[in-house]
């Protein structure tokens, strides 16, 4: 994936895989390509009010608001046993304002992580998480942290709709330096409590993730694939190794696995096996042999 070595595509996507402690109890996460953090910001901060979470019968609503506990106690109390698992490991990040991205890539600039990929598509902040939606703001943020970043690689996470359309979005993105756009971070969505009449989340809007949304995701993988030339990593409900394959032959360089992880805890080294084991019946050396396959 550009500069960064993967050992296969499978990445856990942030926000579904906390620091990876947790599911570190459950089998060595260290057999996944990489690990997405969850969203880091400056300072810690405490999320939305409950409820965060709402099962749909295709998906997950969530607004957990960025719950995190800061860059700075990431790096004290997480990166050292996150890199002693032996896993590669992706820092998302997050700002409230250009400087705010700009501050947190710097305090990630010098330490271990191997990548940082900004979040430039929160869906539960209101106001102010979605640079990614605009072509100049997206500039903006992904050249203030190529600056900031110094030599690490550094991938634009972008939302799934954007009003003058992802395309220009993700141009702005790899011209201001991103050496990969990730697509997409979870759709805007609404749940009304038909009990109160109420939407169920404080915010109102909240992001929508899981298997409903893997056609969507697909179809955006496969049109920013033919129009960047980094490469493009596919988010959005991929839950088994052959999602991960349509993805791949839509043009993705790597997936991102997320709301899998909670319906299935082993869903990303299943996602791996089932990988290898296509790759070994079709004879495959390489992902190059089919990535794409779709646009020919
Ligand atoms: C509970 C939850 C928390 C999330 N937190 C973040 C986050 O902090 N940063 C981010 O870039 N994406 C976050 N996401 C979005 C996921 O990384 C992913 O882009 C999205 O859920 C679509 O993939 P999926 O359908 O495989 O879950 C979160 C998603 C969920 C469900």
């Amino acid at each position: 994936m550009g500069r960064v070595l993967l050992g296969n595509p499978v990445v856990a996507a942030s926000g579904c895989f906390g620091f990876g402690a947790e599911y570190g109890e459950v089998y060595d996460i260290s057999r996944l390509g990489a690990i997405c953090t969850k969203g880091l910001t400056l300072r810690p901060r405490a999320g939305n009010p409950p409820p965060r979470l709402w099962e749909t019968p295709c998906g997950l609503l969530n607004s957990i608001g960025l719950e995190n506990p800061g860059v700075e106690a990431f790096l004290r109390e997480e990166l050292p046993r996150l890199k002693r698992t032996g896993a590669v490991v992706i820092a998302n990040v997050w700002g409230a304002s250009p400087e705010e991205y700009e501050q947190v890539v710097q305090a990630l600039a010098s330490s271990a992580v191997d990548a940082i990929e900004l979040n430039l598509s929160c869906p539960n902040v209101p106001g102010k998480g979605m640079p990614g939606r605009d072509a100049a703001a997206t500039a903006e943020v992904v050249g203030r942290a190529r600056a900031a970043a110094r030599g690490k690689p550094l991938w634009a996470k972008l939302p799934p709709e954007a009003p003058a359309g992802l395309v220009a979005v993700a141009q702005a993105a790899q011209e201001a330096g991103a050496e990969a756009v990730c697509a997409a971070n979870s759709f805007p969505a609404l749940a009304v409590d038909i009990r109160t009449g109420r939407p169920v989340f404080a915010n109102v809007v909240a992001g929508m993730s899981g298997p409903a949304i893997k056609p969507l995701a697909l179809r955006i993988v496969y049109e920013l694939s033919r129009e960047v030339d980094i490469p493009v990593v596919g988010i959005g409900g991929i839950t088994t190794w052959e999602d991960a394959v349509e993805f791949i032959m839509a043009g993705a360089h790597a997936v991102q696995i997320g709301t899998a992880n909670f319906i299935d805890p082993y869903a990303g080294p299943r996602i791996v096996e089932g990988l290898r084991a296509f790759m070994e019946g079709r004879g495959l050396g390489s992902w190059e042999e089919i990535r794409g396959c779709a646009h020919r």
